[in-house]
């Protein structure tokens, strides 16, 4: 049994997982509330609330999986990449606690916890097989071989694919985060009312660039509200930006599949919540035989259970990292 504490960005995470498939328990403060009214995360604030949240969380966590911490047989925290003082609240944490209770401690990479999370739900994932990761923070594309071993064959240059969503969400007004309110919207819109350009859609490589989607909602906004803002709806921006969007993702992750006779697509990230995304990629499997897999969403957004389970691999390698275990804002897995 292994504790799993995250606190990379805006969530206070942590969870119990056995075996690094079974959770436990798996306890998450959103501070969506705290952020709202700036539009985006203040890393500052996000350091104060992990503070205030932490200890509660990680006893919820353990008092909720049944185990006291003489259960445990190590802890694992997300130590890279993040929000630097976020991190380091959670990094602090899990030393102490570390310390005190005489466990081995094992430092996470978050994103290598999005990667493998269908690992705690997905028995007869086929391997090999494209993962798509989509958050605020994070687009990436992977082939993951057996063994759970995985190469990186893309990820964004610019703005991430919820991040995006996002920046939208603000330019428009519709508040933070944006990524539900944009989907519910463009569920009544028309997604061919604009067409927004595809960035990179038809580049020879997995690379995704999104800024410039954003930029064109905006010329585009601009130039009708000058010319006649009864023109179009806010709903038909919102499906046809998504449409833009979703095209690419899709469009990429299928060439990913064609490319290495993958069998499967797994889907992962903040962003797996999209309805369009979801509906697209299965439809575009489906035409060349492709299944698609998604965990449940609590395992897709910041989790801890996610950095329970990858520790459990870890830890069987032999990893296990010392008190001098330090936070680093930056965290490649290329
Ligand atoms: O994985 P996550 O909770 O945190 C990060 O690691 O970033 O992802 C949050 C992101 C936000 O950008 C949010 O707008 C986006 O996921 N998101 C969505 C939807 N629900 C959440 N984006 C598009 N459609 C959705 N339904
Ligand atoms: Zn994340």
């Amino acid at each position: 049994k292994i504790l799993g504490i995250d606190t990379s960005c805006d969530e206070t995470a942590a969870a119990v997982v056995a075996d690094g498939r079974e959770v436990l328990s798996n306890i998450v403060a959103s501070q969506v509330e705290t952020h709202q009214e700036y539009g985006g995360v203040v890393p500052e604030l996000a350091s104060r609330k992990h503070i205030e949240a932490i200890n509660y969380i990680v006893s919820r966590s353990l008092a909720e999986a049944g185990v006291t911490f003489k259960d445990l047989e190590a802890i694992a925290v997300t130590n890279r990449p993040g929000l630097i003082g976020a991190l380091l609240v959670g990094v602090a944490a899990a030393k102490s606690l570390a310390y005190c209770h005489n466990l081995p401690l094992l430092g996470i990479n978050h994103i290598e916890g999005h990667l493998l999370s269908k690992r705690m739900v997905h028995d007869a994932l086929p391997f090999p097989h494209i993962c798509l990761t989509v958050s605020g923070g994070h687009t990436l594309l992977v082939e993951v071989h057996e063994g759970w071993q995985y190469k990186v064959l893309g990820s964004t240059q610019d703005d991430a694919a919820g991040e995006v969503y996002d920046k939208v969400a603000k330019y428009l007004g519709l508040g933070f985060p944006g990524g539900k309110v944009i989907d519910d919207l463009a569920q009544k819109g028309n997604p061919s009312a604009v067409k927004f350009p595809r960035p990179m859609r038809n580049t020879d490589d997995y690379q995704f660039s999104f800024s410039g989607i954003k930029t064109s909602v905006r010329y585009f906004v601009e130039k009708a509200r000058r010319a006649d803002p009864d023109m179009i709806t806010i709903e038909d921006i919102a499906a046809s930006f998504q449409a833009a969007v979703v095209d690419v993702l899709v469009y990429k992750s299928l060439r990913a599949v064609k490319a290495t006779g993958a069998a499967a697509i797994t889907l992962t990230g903040g962003v797996a919540a999209n309805s369009h995304l979801r509906a697209s990629l299965k439809l575009a499997a489906a035409e060349i035989g492709a299944e698609v897999y998604y965990p449940p969403m609590n395992l897709c957004t910041d989790n801890g259970a996610m950095i329970a389970g990858i520790a459990y691999q870890k830890y069987q390698q032999g990893l296990r990292d010392g008190l001098s275990l330090n936070a680093t804002p930056k965290g490649s897995i290329f």
